[in-house]
């Protein structure tokens, strides 16, 4: 049977020849029935386009045509920039349910993660202008991405990790956004292949669904493996693999699964993990009101050192808007070592801060918003890094 999906004719091109049919829903009690209203080829004036929509109120479209429908709707001028990331959205959702289903199929697998490829390509266009952690914050709550599940998370994660990328590296390339975005947005794939009652459980996890959560970034890497030989070439999905695999590693290096230490994380698994933390911090989520900026950011200040690298932490603290003051900050809370980013119905793993465990920064880091020379880090990692193969 056909899949359909409806949708916002306001974001149809006028006097454009279509690629794609549209259909109305003409289903009568529990008979589903679509019937074909606009032949591919056609172009449809304004007035006919609102004519559409005033006789039948909603149009659909085939699923198999939703990556036309999204690239001529990003094309529209009209767009604003939460349209965008909202059309984006709706397809991250409908490709995540799809993926979770396709475990054994790893063809379909395939092509929905080369997919999410040209998905990244738009958002890197929708929010590679955003000036700070904020503008992407509010463009979450203004989308009302109510609940923190796997894919709104994934999405929010790839956001703030292109916008602080793009932060760190004003000069880079598109290709590295893309990439920065595509880690973000698959970094917790092995999720979706981990029991759906331990993900979605409500309250405290034993240790033992604790472990069973702890194993996403080696299934992930499981998956990726196989997945790999069957992806398009233009990306480097080894990185993109490195970051699912390492994005709970800690710089103390007492993380998961490895134990890796500070310089041999891979730099985006670092910025994975700090947009990760950050968004389910500043998520509402079902047993805890969202955070502040600011207080996410005294959080993550406490896990400094430890969690965090210290030196990307400073450049993630300056990319808020609004500088925070750590050193006279309220730091009364920190995470506690259970805590996972993504457990969407858990309380979020906060205890007492201790203040022996301050961290050590430079001074002058701790005395509020500090600039740093770009030149350091605005050079390209294209040059500047070996590339995994
Ligand atoms: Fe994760
Ligand atoms: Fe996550």
């Amino acid at each position: 049977m056909e899949n359909y999906f409806s949708i916002n004719a306001d974001y149809l091109p006028e006097d454009y020849s279509l690629e794609f049919p549209i259909f109305i829903n003409s289903s009568v009690s529990k008979v589903t029935h679509f019937v074909k209203v606009v032949a591919p080829g056609t172009s449809l004036s304004r007035d006919q386009i609102s004519s559409f929509v005033k006789k039948y109120s909603q149009l659909y479209l085939l699923e198999e045509d939703r990556h036309k429908f999204l690239d001529l709707a990003m094309k529209s001028k009209k767009l604003t920039t939460a349209q965008g990331v909202g059309l984006i959205q709706q397809n991250v959702g409908q490709h995540f349910s799809s993926m979770s289903n396709s475990e054994n199929d790893p063809k379909l697998l395939a092509q929905l993660v080369d997919d999410c490829g040209q998905m990244v390509t738009h958002l890197v266009d929708v929010v590679e202008t955003s000036k700070s952690l904020d503008d992407i914050k509010n463009l979450i709550t203004q989308l009302s991405f109510h609940d923190h599940y796997t894919f709104d998370h994934s999405l929010n994660v790839s956001m703030y990790s292109i916008a602080f990328y793009k932060h760190l590296y004003p000069f880079i390339d598109k290709r590295e956004l893309v990439l920065t975005g595509l880690s973000g947005l698959l970094h917790d794939l092995g999720k979706l292949f981990v029991s759906t009652a331990v993900i979605n459980k409500p309250g405290d996890l034993s240790s033992e669904e604790f472990k069973i959560i702890q194993t996403h970034p080696t299934k992930g890497k499981e998956i990726f493996t196989k997945l790999i030989p069957m992806l398009g070439k233009e990306v480097d999905w080894n990185t993109v693999m490195e970051v699912m695999y390492q994005h709970h590693e800690n710089y103390d290096g007492k993380g998961y699964p490895l134990g890796l230490k500070n310089e041999k994380i891979n730099e985006r698994a670092k910025i994975c993990m700090l947009a990760d933390i950050f968004d389910a911090l500043t998520t509402k989520r079902s047993y805890n009101e969202a955070m502040t900026t600011e207080k996410a950011l005294e959080i993550m200040y406490t896990l400094v050192g430890k969690k965090i690298d210290p030196q990307l932490f400073q450049r993630y603290a300056n990319f808020a808007s609004k500088p925070v003051n750590f050193k006279n900050a309220n730091l009364s809370q920190t995470l506690d070592g259970n805590f996972d980013p993504s457990t969407p119905f858990n309380v979020l793993g906060l205890k007492p801060w201790d203040a022996k465990d301050a961290p050590i920064l430079e001074k002058k880091s701790v005395l509020g918003k500090v600039h740093f020379r770009e030149e350091e880090h605005s050079r390209s990692p294209i040059n500047s890094r070996k590339k995994s193969a």
